[in-house]
């Protein structure tokens, strides 16, 4: 190890309370970018990422109008242009805390517990942006860093970053760069890193459907009118048949087919039907028939209900058939799928089974740009995150495609040209998007020396 890279882990030492202190101070700021009451909340932690910059020494920081909420900007550079330019991509924004009875600490009183700290968002992700400025800050306070930095730090990816496209689009050259480091897409275990190649993308719809001009009573009413909810349900359940395929016409026409090679790569991460028991507290698994969990996650679609209200769902009975009721649902999507063609297949497969008797109506929740995305793990610049890992676990990271999605990499590939390397700290037991949300302290800790090792190394002996 370095002179370097040693004094940066013990400034890192040195600055423990202070850098949680710091990461409480973030985490307390309920950026839900999905509720417009918390507008504010959302600039109130774009700036409070822009002052955190400038307090590095960070140059020409700024917050950048989107369509929707701000991209925090800032760029470092070395001034050596034979060095790479690095483009650290992040999101302030978290999702949801609800349920809020199922937490057992406030969302956004960060609580440590263990050798977790427990708030929204600790994982997802703004730990991770912790971790990356917590790693320069002691680069830069003990000695120089060797590359070019630039930030980009986004408030609407748990939204699916709506305004994104267009808004690098128009900002291409401010982010030209060489690649960008992505660490939203988490490690495998507490044992194991991970560098993620690839992710899913998303396809995201409500569906309304109308019955009687108002709730009717059950018994006088009951059995001459179509109930609305028993046809969204009947809508729904067919939409994926008893092998877990997907019914809806011309699903699976683009979606490329698994290479026997990268079936063999997949089985070898070892992730049996126990280990996925194990995550999610079922007593058995259930999804498309002929193919693995590991492949159904990482490369295969999927289709989900996230919510369905309508109707009466209080306590004690109440005997009606209701007016309305609606559903959301998603599609993950896979190479070569796209979010347009298959609104226009779900909407087709609506105008075919729809029954009789009630409206439907769908509505799109998410955008074209929420593309699948898959790359080549094995850049140089790659090579030299895996090789920081490894110096840190002491076993090489492996190599997987998340069923997750973030919408920007595919962006930043069309747009910018570049790809991402994709990485980081969260666990899959960190809870993201639901209660009790929390990030390993260990990961956490270790992810600062990774990144001091990585940004030390990848302008020097990695390139
Ligand atoms: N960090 C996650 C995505 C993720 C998690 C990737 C774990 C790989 C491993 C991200 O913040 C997220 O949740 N994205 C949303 C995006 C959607 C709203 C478009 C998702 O995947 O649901
Ligand atoms: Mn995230």
């Amino acid at each position: 190890m370095t002179q370097k890279v040693e004094k940066a882990f013990q400034y890192i030492e040195k600055k423990k309370d202070s850098i949680l202190k710091d990461f409480n101070e973030f985490l307390s700021i309920p950026s839900i970018s999905a509720d417009p009451d918390h507008t504010n909340d959302l600039i109130t932690a774009a700036n409070w990422v822009r002052n955190y910059l400038d307090r590095l020494g960070v140059s020409n920081t700024a917050l950048l109008e989107t369509d929707r909420h701000p991209v925090v900007y800032g760029e470092f550079l070395c001034g050596d242009t034979s060095k790479p330019t690095i483009l650290f991509y992040g999101h302030y924004d978290v999702q949801p805390p609800d349920p809020l009875d199922l937490w057992e600490s406030d969302p956004f009183n960060p609580n440590i517990s263990g050798n977790r700290i427990f708030a929204r968002g600790t994982s997802d992700m703004k730990g991770q942006i912790m971790v990356f400025l917590s790693a320069i800050e002691a680069i830069i306070k003990t000695g120089d860093i060797s590359v070019n930095l630039k930030f980009m730090i986004e408030g609407e990816e748990e939204i699916g970053s709506p305004s994104v496209e267009a808004f690098l689009e128009k900002h291409s050259d401010l982010f030209s760069c060489n690649f960008v480091l992505n660490l939203d897409a988490g490690s495998l275990s507490k044992t194991q890193p991970s560098i993620v190649y690839g992710l899913r993308g998303l396809a995201y719809f409500e569906i309304h459907v109308t019955g009687p001009d108002h709730d009717l009573h059950s018994g006088l009413f009951g059995g001459i009118v179509r109930n609305p909810a028993m046809a969204l349900a009947e809508m729904l359940s067919g939409m994926i048949n008893k092998q877990g395929v997907i019914q809806l016409p011309g699903f699976y026409d683009d979606v490329l087919p698994i290479s026997d090679d990268e079936k063999n790569e997949m089985a070898k991460l070892g992730l049996d039907h126990n280990y996925y028991m194990s995550q999610t507290g079922v007593d058995m698994l259930f999804g498309e028939t002929g193919y693995t969990p590991t492949e159904r996650v990482g490369a295969r679609p999927t289709l989900d209900i996230n919510g369905i209200n309508g109707g009466f769902t209080g306590v004690g009975p109440k005997t009606i058939i209701p007016s309305k009721t609606m559903a959301k649902i998603s599609m993950r999507l896979v190479p070569n799928q796209t979010p347009s063609k298959v609104y226009a297949q779900l909407v087709q497969y609506l105008e075919e089974n729809a029954p009789a008797g009630i409206k439907w109506e769908v509505k799109r929740l998410s955008g074209d740009s929420e593309t699948p995305y898959v790359t080549n793990p094995h850049t140089p610049e790659a090579q030299c995150f895996a090789k920081a890992l490894k110096t840190v676990w002491g076993v090489d990271p492996i190599y997987q495609r998340e069923g997750g999605s973030i919408p920007i990499a595919s962006n930043m590939q069309n747009i910018l040209g570049v790809s991402s390397i994709l990485s980081g700290f969260g666990l899959p037991d960190d809870k993201i998007h639901s209660p009790n949300e929390s990030m390993d302290l260990d990961m956490f800790w270790k992810g600062i020396r990774t990144v001091i090792l990585y940004l030390t190394s990848v302008g020097e002996e990695c390139k």
